[in-house]
């Protein structure tokens, strides 16, 4: 990474003076009594378009701003200058904003935490347990048997849902290829998610992951004692979800545990849990989050890909030239064929630049620290804006276009911190290879079978609803080759 000095625009240095700062100099909206900027906010078209909202204030205040929704103040960052200074102060323990209705739950069952919501030394002996299977590329190339039997399904299952080379909800289809594909790498389990008929089993751990995904936002913005008190309809959807999916995971984690109780090596699971000191309560929590965090976010950046490349049929077309010059016809695409694929890697990161699932992420700082111009004290909830940055011409020439040659030039001038879709640092996306490899791999098999051709040439808005969704059914045909 480049080390280059931090200079604040002059729209964010009113009287930049040597010294550091305080938080009250921070530009940003209008912090009305009560409300701070909500209603601002929801004037530019509420919490789901609260991703352009963020944009429009960085273009407006600089590359640092400050915001007050409510009672919950935070600090947001823009640059990938701040990024690099931030991910330089790293301490061994970052921490992410709080999932309060997820502890909530968890302690409500005596249930353990997870990756997603753990910290401290807890967070880091649980992340190393996992870090070598999920993020050492040659453990995570072993993995594309899997993904590659899930995937020849989603083919099959193309060929038989689409009417006129449309798909009716493609997304869903998608949630249940990556539904289909982390399930069968953690518990070595098949649900047949993309046949015809689905078990009611499979149906049920589906449906309660998304129910626990659409009722959590509301109780991150209202306090979840109110609703656990009242014992709203969200909370107790919520509740019972959770018991769903933590009584299905442990399920099949206890059949892989037995299965393999010899010791023999060789299963995802066995392997984690004899290796680690995990207790059996921690390996179900981090397994059941590994889950829930690898569905719709993956879903989702493979639906935009596909999206792009409908629009893009020239980068589509070298994308297929690649594939036939790498896999050989008739023979199945695996992990050692993408690392010939540069154009494919290339292709899926520009989708992500251009159309990212997950468009910022977030720190509560440890300690005092010191960032570009300012001072932000311990406790500071920091929100890093990957998309604001991603979508920043600063950073990226003639940004709104879908070029993946960008990536591929020799003397490339991208910053590193100007792209970080799974984040940045310790706490990055643990499953960013598992699911890379997974929508490279899918690609491939899609696109030797079908053309993928856009049906109308309209915009797609995304919105904000824990990924970043499309605001209309994709007009997107699979034509058969
Ligand atoms: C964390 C994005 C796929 C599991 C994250 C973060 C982002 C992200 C932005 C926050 C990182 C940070 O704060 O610096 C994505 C995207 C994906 C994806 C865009 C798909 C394209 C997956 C998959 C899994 C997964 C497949 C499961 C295998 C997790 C977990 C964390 C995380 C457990 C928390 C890590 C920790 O705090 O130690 N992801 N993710 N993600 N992701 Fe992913």
């Amino acid at each position: 990474p480049t080390s280059s000095v931090c200079v604040l625009d002059s729209k964010d240095a009113a009287g930049s003076a040597p010294c550091a700062h305080s938080l009250d100099s921070i530009p940003g909206p209008t912090n009305w009594p009560l409300f701070g900027s909500l209603i601002e906010l929801l004037r530019k078209g509420g919490l789901k378009r609260q991703h352009e909202a963020l944009i429009h204030y960085h273009k407006k205040f600089g590359k640092i701003f400050q915001m007050k929704l409510g009672s919950f103040e935070s600090v947001h960052i823009g640059a990938p200058c701040l990024l690099e200074a931030l991910y330089r102060k790293e301490s061994n323990y970052p921490q992410r904003l709080e999932i309060k209705p997820w502890k909530a739950y968890r302690d409500l069952r005596d249930e353990a935490y997870g990756l997603l919501i753990l910290e401290g030394k807890d967070w880091q002996r649980v992340r190393s347990a996992f870090q070598q299977k999920l993020m050492k590329p040659t453990e995570v190339m072993k993995l594309d048997g899997k993904i590659n039997e899930v995937s020849a399904d989603l083919i099959k299952r193309i060929g038989r849902a689409q009417v006129n080379g449309k798909i009716n909800d493609l997304y869903f289809e998608l949630n249940k290829w990556s539904f289909e594909t982390i399930c069968y790498v953690l518990y070595d389990k098949r649900f047949g998610l993309l046949q015809d008929s689905i078990s009611d089993e499979a149906m049920d751990f589906i449906t309660s992951v998304k129910t626990m995904m659409s009722t959590f936002g509301l109780m991150m913005v209202t306090p979840v004692e109110l609703h656990k008190t009242f014992n709203t309809k969200t909370w107790q959807d919520h509740t019972a979800a959770w018991d769903r999916i933590f009584s299905t995971a442990k399920l099949y984690i206890d059949k892989n545990l037995k299965r393999h109780s010899n010791g023999k090596t060789g299963n995802f699971l066995c392997d984690i849990y004899h290796q680690s000191h995990l207790t059996k309560k921690e390996l179900y929590a981090a397994t059941t989050e590994l889950q829930v965090g690898g569905v719709e976010t993956t879903a989702n950046s493979m639906l935009w890909v596909i999206f792009n490349l409908s629009r893009n049929p020239c980068a589509q077309a070298k994308l297929l030239k690649e594939i036939e010059d790498v896999v050989p016809a008739g023979e199945t695409p695996r992990a050692e064929h993408i690392k010939n694929m540069p154009y494919l890697k290339a292709c899926l990161k520009e989708s992500m630049r251009v159309s990212p699932s997950v468009p910022f992420t977030s720190r509560t700082l440890e300690k005092d620290t010191v960032l570009g111009d300012y001072t932000l004290s311990k406790g500071t909830v920091l929100m890093i804006n990957s998309q604001a940055i991603a979508s920043n011409e600063e950073y990226f020439d003639n940004g709104k276009q879908f070029r993946p040659e960008r990536w591929l030039q020799e003397k490339s001038s991208i910053n590193p911190f100007a792209h970080v879709p799974f984040g940045i640092g310790k706490r990055m996306c643990i499953g960013r290879r598992l699911a890379e490899l997974q929508i490279q791999l899918s690609l491939c098999w899609i696109l030797r079978d079908y053309d993928i051709v856009a049906t109308d040439h309209e915009p797609v808005d995304a919105l904000h609803s824990g990924t970043l969704v499309p605001s209309r059914e994709l007009p997107v045909a699979f034509v058969r080759r």
